[in-house]
Order: structure tokens, then C-alpha cells, then sequence
């Protein structure tokens, strides 16, 4: 029978019995890890979510020992079940565990309750378990009840403290701004929800708060942050979920420099603060041009070389038609070396190209240097001798060594040598998680052309700024305008991204002349903000993290569910809560809301997730 709690109180959490004196009295409360009857003895392992303490439960007389009634419930204790125990800290004599902050203690108990019994969990509850991830997410209470993942969420938790210090000691303010707000399509695909008072229109749930942070530095505020929950009804990876968190903010009378100066303050004092690591700034920066050309990413990851070589002026003259219609097309024909990988087998070569394949690759060429010097290759027997050597000096390929190399548009080609250089870094084994290499990507392309739509769209998004030499390529060339932008990498991951925005009526009309927007579809999606701007609008910039990645490699977790105490899963579902679910006949008439979808389309969509 579960008792109450009435006139005991905790005094410590487990772990934090260390600061207790030896023979003083506590009162600990928690789960049973583990139950040991050894006869007159019984050890049970408590847990909270500070770590876990021995206790002792021997019968006998004297203040010392727990009477017959409490070591009949303590014979009866199982797996989970919640304690509150009072007893005497004691030194454990000769059977330290090393292992246990407390390992050199025990609680010798006097007193105890069982303040609830528990039925047997699915799944052990332990660090590094083995346990299914589906099963964990379904039965998430009690996942988030390991240690590992305790740790994860408390971690979380400091991040957003020591986020929130520093930028209020740097005159931001913490402003929430609304979740229910106007449906602005751009960028990702928005979630609604539909309005009872009325029917027929819907609220979006935010991308970010990226209209309405513009709008505070309009009204005044000029430091603004907000740890925002957004919401994108995208694709779901490794690094991204439907609903997420951003340290968001925004700056006024600030350019490039001031906004990247108090972000790499801001992540040096919270590297230091949560995790002793010292962040070196200025951090490096590079422009996306070079990001591409050296790495063929927007995030690259500097934490080793392997970058790319732009053999395109090496093979102009060769007969071979894969690089010769790349060369012709506008395209061009790049490499990466792999160093001492020159006698890797075929089999992995050919794993290799298929990795290529899915980066949008027709196929990968390949030298492979033995070490003997003798060459193995898909591609070599269409050049001359003089060109084969040309090329592979211009790879500083030498013996031991593999020249992979990519023909295509500089699009595709930069994807696939890009993702080739972590395929096989990875496969080496040779990234380790806690060298954290800070980057910054300055110099976006403002534009970026989608065949698919037929125009120019943002790549960050309609209100960035042009770099501003290049303000008068915007008429003539668009597509070469870069603009005021900047992410945040590390490790190979966007951490964050911003820009300066355009705070002037006519560039901002110009910009969306290009995006094919017509000023009054302008107003009709932004109208508040432009109007806004009407009125004195100082410049103004900002950048938002990712607050869940930026814990995941923190943490040095593989995937951000791992970082977030409710996640969902690749079909954006929730496995504990079953949402999203069917909702009642009467609420969707409330609303105004028929469904058309079938079961057919549902499981179709399913599938397709
Ligand atoms: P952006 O869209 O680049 O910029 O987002 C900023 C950062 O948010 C994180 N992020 C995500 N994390 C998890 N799951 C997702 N689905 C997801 N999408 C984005 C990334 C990313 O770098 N309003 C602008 C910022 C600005 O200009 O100030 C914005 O939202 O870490
Ligand atoms: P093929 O003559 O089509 O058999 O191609 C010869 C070699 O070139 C094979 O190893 C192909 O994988 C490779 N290859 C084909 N297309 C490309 C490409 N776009 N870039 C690099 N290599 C390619």
C-alpha cells in the first residue's frame, strides 16, 4: 500500500549525501535501482536524478538499526519503487565503489516508507541502454528516467541558463512573442490551426519569430532574444524535428561584426560555463564561396582536410566523355584525395559511388594508387599517359594514395565530394566529437535559383540584406548579389544562421521584384512589417541557434531526440502521446472542418514518411 508523505522531508538528494557529515541523519527520497537481500542484510541502490546511494537495512536493536516492521517493507521493495528512507551516513569500511559519487558511503537506514510499488518497466533502466528506440519513445516516462538521459535534459537546462544570463547582462531583453499567428508561406511548409470564431481561416504556427523580432526592433526594444519553440512541417532528419527551439535575437544600429562579436561571446561563456571547454575568438570564418570550393558544403567541417581540387583546367584536352560533357555543360570536374586509402577494395569503392548516386552523382571516377605506384582505375585507360600523370600530380596524389572525382554541375558536384570527404572520414573513424571547430559562413548568395518554380528565391530569407558593393548587381545580375549572412557551424552542422536586414523601403522592393513578388502580394503577407517600417525602422540584424543541436553535439549525442525530453519521430508523430490523433465529429463542426482524406490516404502518407 502506497503511503504519504505527510511529516517526512527530504533532507538531500542521493548523491548530495557527499556534503553530509559522517553519522549525521538524512532523509532521501527515489526510485529502487536494485534490491539485495543477503539474509539479515538487505542493500537496496536508490536513484534520483542526482546519481545513485547504497543503502543498508539491518535488524536490530538501538537507534542504529530499522525494527521489524520497516525491514519487512524493505524485504518487500522491487525494481521502481518509490521510497522515502531516513537514516544515518556512514562510511562504507573496505567496499568503496569508485564507480558511485557516493561510493564511499552508505545510508544505514532507521525508517522507511514505500510512497508507491511499481509493476516491472519494459526495459532496464540504465545508462547505454540497448533498448529499442521505439520502445524507449513509447514508454518515454521511464526512458527519461535513465541516467544518460537525465543528464541530457539537466544539461539542456544549463544551456538555457547560462544563455539567459549572458544576454541579459548584455542588455537583451527576454520577449515572448505569439504562437498563433498569420500564415506568411515561405520557407518551409507551415502547420495550421484552424479558428472556431472564424470558420474557415487559420492560425500558422511559427517558423521562428522572425516578422515579429523585426517589428520589436521597430517599436524600440533594440535587444531582443527569446528561446522560441518553432514549428516546420518538413522532412524529419537526424537534426531536425517538427517542433524545435531557437535562441533567437535581434540587434539594432548593428552590422555583421557586432552580431558575430557577442555570439562567439556567447558561446565561449557557455562552453566554459557548462562544459570547462575554452572556445578560442575571434573564431575562423570563411565565405561560402570558399566553404564550397574547399569543402563543397555551407557547413563544413574543418575538423580535417581531404578538401577539394578543382581539376577542371588539368583535363580540358582529355577524351573522355563523362568529364568532356561535364566541362562542356558549364560543369566542372573536381577531386578529393583520400589519403594512404589506395588499396581499399573494389567492394568499398563501389560502396563509395553509391553514396555518390544519392548526392545526385551519375557515377564517380577513381585512381587508385597502389603502394607499389601502379594504378588502378574506372577512367584512366581514356587518357594519355602525360594526362594521367598531369592529373595526379595536381591530386599530390602519391603511393598509398585515392583520387576520387566528381563531373557534373558545380551543384552536384560539390554535394557529392562534399558528403564523400565525411562518408570517408567518418568510415575512418577519425572525427572526434569533442573537437569543437567554430566556423563562420559569411557571404551567402542572396539568391538562389529554383528550377522547379522557375525564379529566384531567398536563400535565407525576403528580408536579408545585399552585401552592399554588390547593391547594383541586383538589377543586372541577381544571381551573383551575395548578401549580409552568416551561419554559425560547427562540426559540420548549421548551429545558427541570421543576417542584417533590409530596412529601406526601395531595396526591399527591389528584392522582392526579384523574388517575382508583387508589391501587393507583399503587403498581403507582410504588410504589418512593412508598414512597420514606415514609421522609422533603425537597421537591424540577428542570428537564432538551434538550441537542440547546439545541445546534441554538446552532449555529444548523435541524433536531437536524444536532447529533447519529448521528441517525435520520423513521421512526426508522438509514439508516447499518439498525437497527432482523430479528433471528435463535433469539434470539427465547430469548426467548419470536413475531412476528405481517406484511410487510403493516410496509409499512403504514411508510407510516404
Ligand atoms: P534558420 O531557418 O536558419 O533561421 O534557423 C535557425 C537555426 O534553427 C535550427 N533549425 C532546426 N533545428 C531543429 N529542427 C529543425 N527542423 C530546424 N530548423 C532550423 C538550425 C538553424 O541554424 N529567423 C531565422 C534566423 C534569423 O535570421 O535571425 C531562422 O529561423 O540550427
Ligand atoms: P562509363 O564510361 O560510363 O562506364 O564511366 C566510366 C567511369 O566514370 C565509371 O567509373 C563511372 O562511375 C564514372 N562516371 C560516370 N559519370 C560520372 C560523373 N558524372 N562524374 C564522375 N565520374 C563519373
Amino acid at each position: 500500500m502506497a503511503e504519504s508523505m505527510q511529516g517526512m522531508k527530504r533532507t538531500h538528494r542521493c548523491a548530495e549525501v557527499v556534503n553530509a557529515p559522517i553519522g549525521s541523519e538524512v532523509t532521501v527520497m527515489g526510485w529502487v535501482q536494485k534490491n539485495r537481500n543477503k539474509g539479515g542484510i538487505i542493500f537496496v541502490d536508490l536513484r534520483d536524478r542526482s546519481g545513485i546511494l547504497q543503502v543498508i537495512f539491518e535488524q536490530g536493536e538501538g537507534d542504529k538499526y530499522i525494527d521489524a516492521e520497516g525491514f519487512a517493507k524493505a524485504e518487500k521493495l522491487r525494481s521502481e519503487f518509490v521510497v522515502a528512507i531516513t537514516g544515518t551516513i556512514e562510511k562504507r569500511e573496505g567496499a568503496e565503489n569508485t564507480n558511485l559519487t557516493t561510493g564511499a558511503l552508505e545510508l544505514r537506514a532507521t525508517y522507511v516508507r514505500i510512497l508507491a510499488e511499481a509493476e516491472t518497466p519494459p526495459f532496464p533502466i540504465e545508462a547505454d541502454s540497448k533498448t529499442k528506440e521505439e520502445l524507449r519513445l513509447k514508454y518515454r516516462y521511464l526512458d527519461l528516467r535513465r541516467p544518460d538521459i537525465q543528464h541530457n535534459i539537466m544539461f539542456r537546462s544549463q544551456v538555457t541558463q547560462s544563455v539567459r544570463d549572458f544576454l541579459t547582462k548584455e542588455g537583451f531583453l527576454e520577449i515572448e512573442t505569439p504562437i498563433l499567428n498569420r500564415s506568411t508561406p515561405e520557407g518551409a511548409r507551415d502547420y495550421l490551426v484552424p479558428s472556431r470564431v472564424h470558420p474557415g481561416t487559420f492560425y500558422a504556427l511559427p517558423q521562428s519569430p522572425q516578422l515579429f523580432k523585426q517589428i520589436l526592433m521597430c517599436s524600440g526594444y533594440d535587444r531582443y532574444f527569446q528561446i522560441a519553440k518553432c514549428f516546420r512541417d518538413e522532412d524529419l532528419r537526424a537534426d531536425r524535428q517538427p517542433e524545435f527551439t531557437q535562441i533567437d535575437m535581434e540587434l539594432s544600429f548593428v552590422d555583421v561584426d557586432d552580431v558575430i562579436d557577442v555570439n562567439e561571446r556567447l558561446i565561449q561563456k557557455l562552453f566554459k560555463d557548462t562544459l570547462n571547454v575554452d572556445v578560442q575568438i575571434p573564431m575562423q570564418r570563411m565565405t561560402w564561396q570558399e566553404a564550397m570550393d574547399r569543402f563543397g558544403s555551407d557547413k563544413p567541417d574543418v575538423r580535417f582536410g581531404m578538401e577539394l581540387c578543382d581539376v577542371s583546367e588539368t583535363v580540358k584536352d582529355v577524351e573522355f566523355a563523362v568529364f568532356k560533357g561535364a566541362l562542356e555543360n558549364g560543369g566542372s570536374v573536381r577531386g578529393i584525395n583520400a589519403k594512404g586509402q589506395g588499396e581499399m577494395p573494389r567492394k568499398k569503392i563501389d560502396a563509395l559511388v553509391d553514396v555518390a548516386k544519392t548526392y545526385g552523382a551519375k557515377g564517380l571516377a577513381y585512381i587508385a594508387i597502389q603502394n607499389d605506384g601502379t594504378i588502378k582505375s574506372s577512367f584512366t585507360k581514356f587518357l594519355t599517359e602525360e594526362q594521367t600523370k598531369a592529373l595526379v600530380e595536381k591530386m599530390e596524389g602519391e603511393n598509398g594514395d585515392l583520387l576520387l572525382f566528381a563531373a557534373d554541375k558545380n551543384k552536384v558536384v560539390w554535394a557529392v565530394l562534399g558528403a564523400l570527404r565525411l562518408e570517408i572520414a567518418n568510415q575512418l573513424g577519425i572525427l572526434k566529437k569533442d573537437d569543437y571547430r567554430f566556423l563562420w559562413v559569411t557571404e551567402f548568395p542572396l539568391l538562389e535559383w529554383s528550377d522547379e518554380e522557375n525564379r529566384f528565391q531567398a536563400m535565407h530569407h525576403p528580408f536579408t540584406m545585399p552585401m552592399d558593393e554588390d547593391l547594383p548587381l541586383l538589377d543586372t545580375d541577381p544571381g551573383k548579389v551575395r548578401a549580409k549572412a552568416y551561419d554559425c557551424v560547427l562540426n559540420g552542422v548549421e548551429l545558427g544562421g541570421g543576417s542584417v536586414r533590409i530596412h529601406q523601403g526601395d531595396v526591399q522592393e527591389r528584392m522582392f521584384k526579384e523574388l517575382g513578388i508583387e508589391t501587393e502580394a507583399a503587403y498581403e503577407k507582410f504588410g504589418f512589417l512593412l508598414n512597420a517600417f514606415k514609421y522609422g525602422v533603425p537597421p537591424h540584424a540577428g542570428l537564432a541557434f538551434g538550441l537542440d543541436r547546439l545541445v546534441m553535439l554538446m552532449v555529444e549525442a548523435d541524433n536531437i531526440r536524444e536532447v529533447i525530453a519529448f521528441p517525435k519521430v520520423k513521421d512526426a508523430s508522438c509514439l508516447m502521446s499518439d498525437a497527432p490523433n482523430v479528433v471528435d465529429a463535433k469539434q470539427l463542426e465547430e469548426l467548419g472542418i470536413g475531412i476528405t482524406a481517406t484511410e487510403e490516404d493516410a496509409k499512403l502518407a504514411a508510407e510516404e514518411a
